[in-house]
């Protein structure tokens, strides 16, 4: 299939790790900023660069409720580093882009067609009291990062913003570090796709919906 990692772009990758970093994956974050728009009062402004600067690629799920309404119920997504696209051009429509690959099926084509590093997973994990969202490096994230027992954050909900690009994309969110040491403040914003239709049939199965978002971790102890 075409765009999954060939020996030729395992060597490239192995070669373009070895320069240590700042803290990102490949470059230092001072240009790849959270930005919130004017004049919004939900999601707390941030000074300074983020710990990591992060594109995520992937599904939010829902379960039909017997409102016949969709409940969120989850999501998984790869997650890429984005640090070294800060202060050009491309840092403002990687999510455009990514999100165009997944439309296509192409997610594996995101890390070569974008020139991006595999830098961690996002999804959902059991609690005493649901589930909650975790960001996640231990397995695939930058050197310096992989392998590290706390390279993860698990986070809860601080507050939302809905997605000032319109109805489709899901909101904007604040959360903040429950546990893991990987970041003590999270958002996504810039977000592409991944709100379910507005009704479901009662009794229906659940729905993945693709959806692209730009994280921002900040606070890293790692
Ligand atoms: C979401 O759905 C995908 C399949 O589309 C599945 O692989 C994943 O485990 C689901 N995650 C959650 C949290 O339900």
């Amino acid at each position: 299939m075409i765009c999954t990692s060939s020996l030729f772009s395992a060597l490239l990758l192995a070669a373009s790790t070895i320069a240590t970093p700042l803290t990102s994956g490949g470059c230092s974050t001072e240009k790849a900023l959270l930005t919130l728009p004017d004049g919004q009062d939900k999601l707390a402004k941030q000074t300074g660069p983020p710990s990591f600067a992060l594109l995520g690629a992937g599904v939010q799920n829902y379960t039909c409720g017997a409102d016949g309404k969709y409940a969120a119920a989850g999501a998984v997504a790869d997650l890429y580093d984005i640090s070294c696209l800060g202060g050009t051009s491309k840092f403002s429509t990687v999510q455009d882009e990514a999100y165009g690959l997944l439309k296509d099926g192409k997610a594996s084509c995101i890390s070569s067609k974008l020139h991006l590093d595999p830098s961690g997973k996002h999804f959902f994990t059991p609690t005493a009291s649901g589930t909650a969202p975790v960001w996640d490096m231990r397995a695939v994230g930058p050197k310096g990062v992989q392998g590290k027992t706390g390279a993860y954050v698990l986070a809860a909900k601080v507050a939302n913003l809905p997605a000032p690009s319109g109805t489709g994309d899901v909101d904007w969110l604040q959360l903040k570090n429950v546990e893991g040491l990987l970041a003590k403040d999270i958002y996504r914003t810039e977000t592409r796709g991944g709100q379910p239709p507005a009704s479901c049939a009662v009794g229906s199965g659940p729905i993945s919906v693709i959806y692209t978002s730009k994280y921002f971790l900040f606070g890293s102890t790692v």
